[in-house]
């Protein structure tokens, strides 16, 4: 590790915090690449010098990084009843489909579309971007590990393919730019 990486962990005041700093780094190095491969721009998103496109995310204990020639972005979430209070804030369109009889599928679903969300507002990092009222994901079914959604913004309209699997009671989402 070199010395900026190294106080850059020590200022990290959280254990997880730190695991999930290193953890990167681990991912990086089997992905074949080293923590100088890596740079932020000034709104904290991560970049590769070889010009591929990274996303990463963290969720309690999982890391997990996506690399690619396409652009992408990737989001991990646990799956947990609160999101139920918080649908109204992030959905609007999606409510024509979703089913809230069904808590455990709604739950799922919710989960999908808040990390589809999260995921594509990686990818286009603008401030004003608001999940429910300029991002919408369509229709989907659980069972297909597989979505669309759009982002309105700004008089920009932009297609996404989003991919999602479950992992333990975590959903992993990523999206790229189509
Ligand atoms: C920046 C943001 C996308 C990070 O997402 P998060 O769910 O908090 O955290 P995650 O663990 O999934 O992602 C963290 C990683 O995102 C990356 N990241 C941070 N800022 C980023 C940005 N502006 N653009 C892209 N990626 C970014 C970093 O790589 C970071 O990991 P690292 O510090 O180890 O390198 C998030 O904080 C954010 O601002 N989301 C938008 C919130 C919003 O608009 N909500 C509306 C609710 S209605």
């Amino acid at each position: 590790m070199d010395s900026k990486c190294q106080s850059r962990v020590e200022n990290m005041k959280s254990e997880l915090h730190q695991r999930g700093f290193l953890s990167v780094r681990k991912l990086l190095s089997e992905a074949g690449y080293s923590s100088f491969d890596l740079y932020y721009d000034v709104f904290g998103k991560p970049h590769l010098h070889d010009g591929k496109h990274i996303s990463i995310t963290h969720s309690y204990e999982f890391s997990s990084i996506i690399i690619s020639d396409e652009i992408v972005g990737i989001d991990m979430e646990l799956q947990r009843e609160k999101i139920l209070r918080i649908a109204d804030k992030f959905c609007d369109t999606e409510f024509d489909y979703l089913d809230r009889k069904n808590t455990a599928e709604y739950i799922k679903k919710l989960t999908v579309i808040w990390g589809a969300k999260e995921a594509i507002f990686k990818i286009r990092n603008e401030k004003g971007i608001s999940f429910k009222d300029h991002i919408s994901v369509n229709q989907f079914d659980l069972d297909n590990n597989q979505a669309t959604a759009s982002l309105n913004f700004n008089g920009l309209n932009k297609g996404f393919r989003l991919y999602f699997e479950e992992i333990e009671n975590f959903t992993l989402v990523y999206a790229l730019e189509q």
